[in-house]
């Protein structure tokens, strides 16, 4: 992915979390809570609240199977198996990514509740019908072959299975203020509209539960896990080259409707 790619080796992403960590007041050595980690391991709009409406909004119980899908850190992840209970599969394409999630599952003391594969979200390494629930925040947007991700995810969800999720979608107008955070040009900026997105989930056999545009709820509070962290505090930037002008286009980009902040939960 374009705009929130991990730049190091699988090492140097471990360090550099270690190094964060420490640099915050955390230390690695004690069992760490996963919503102190938050301002660093939950990659999307609305940071840990906007995960937390979604788990309210898609009812996850202790004994649903979660698959998360592009799950980055594993911050959602980690959330969903604290607050929950319920057993994560994560789908991460990064291997970056997957040894820095690993790291923090371990750390958390949740590496008995969360597994990690390395692998696309158009190949889930998965029998039919393993799931009753996929989770994913803000990775659609750097997925082309939306119809293939569906029909993928229709196939690994059990019947009556959830599909909950958040996305930037297209707006009205063209998007034209780069870099974003899920893409440093247009090629890699693969919005569609939330239409076409119900469109295409109800081609693949998904029937909509909840769908709500929710850009204007987020415009009207503040921009938190978006905007770089003051020194010494654990925050995106640990990551992300040039957050502060990414987070500011994408704002923009929201005010003025050329992209929309939508959620939903579906059903197999
Ligand atoms: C903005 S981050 C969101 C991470 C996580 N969902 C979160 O909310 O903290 C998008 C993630 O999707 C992953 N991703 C993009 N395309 C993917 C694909 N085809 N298969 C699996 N993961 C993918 C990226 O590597 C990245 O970690």
């Amino acid at each position: 992915m374009a705009g929130l790619e991990a730049h190091y080796s699988a090492s140097d992403i471990e360090a550099r979390i270690l190094a964060a960590l420490r640099t915050a007041g955390l230390d690695p050595e004690q069992r760490l809570a996963p919503e102190q980690l938050a301002p660093l391991d939950h990659f999307h709009t609305g940071g840990l609240r906007a995960s937390r409406e979604l788990l309210e909004l898609a009812q996850v119980q202790q004994q649903d199977r979660v698959l998360d899908i592009g799950a980055g850190l594993a911050g959602p992840a980690r959330t969903l198996a604290s607050e929950v209970g319920c057993r994560v599969d994560c789908v991460e394409l990064s291997p970056d990514y997957c040894a820095g999630a690993t790291l923090l599952n371990r750390l958390t003391g949740l590496d008995d509740r969360i597994d990690v594969h390395q692998v696309s979200a158009l190949e889930l390494p998965f029998p039919d019908g393993s799931f009753d629930v996929i989770w994913m925040q803000n990775v659609g947007m750097n997925i082309a072959d939306k119809r293939g991700l569906y029909t993928e995810m229709h196939r690994v969800l059990k019947p009556g299975g959830r599909f909950a999720f958040q996305e930037m979608a297209a707006g009205s107008e063209p998007t034209s203020y780069f870099p974003l955070p899920w893409a440093t040009d247009p090629a890699d900026n693969c919005l569609v509209s939330a239409d076409e997105m119900r469109t295409v989930l109800g081609e693949c056999g998904f029937v909509v539960g909840v769908f709500e545009d929710t850009s204007d709820e987020h415009l009207g509070r503040s921009v938190a896990n978006a905007t770089p962290a003051a020194p010494g505090q654990l925050g995106l930037s640990v990551f992300v080259d040039n957050l502060g002008q990414k987070a500011a286009n994408a704002r923009r980009s929201l005010e003025e409707g050329q992209v929309r902040l939508v959620r939903g939960v579906f059903r197999r």
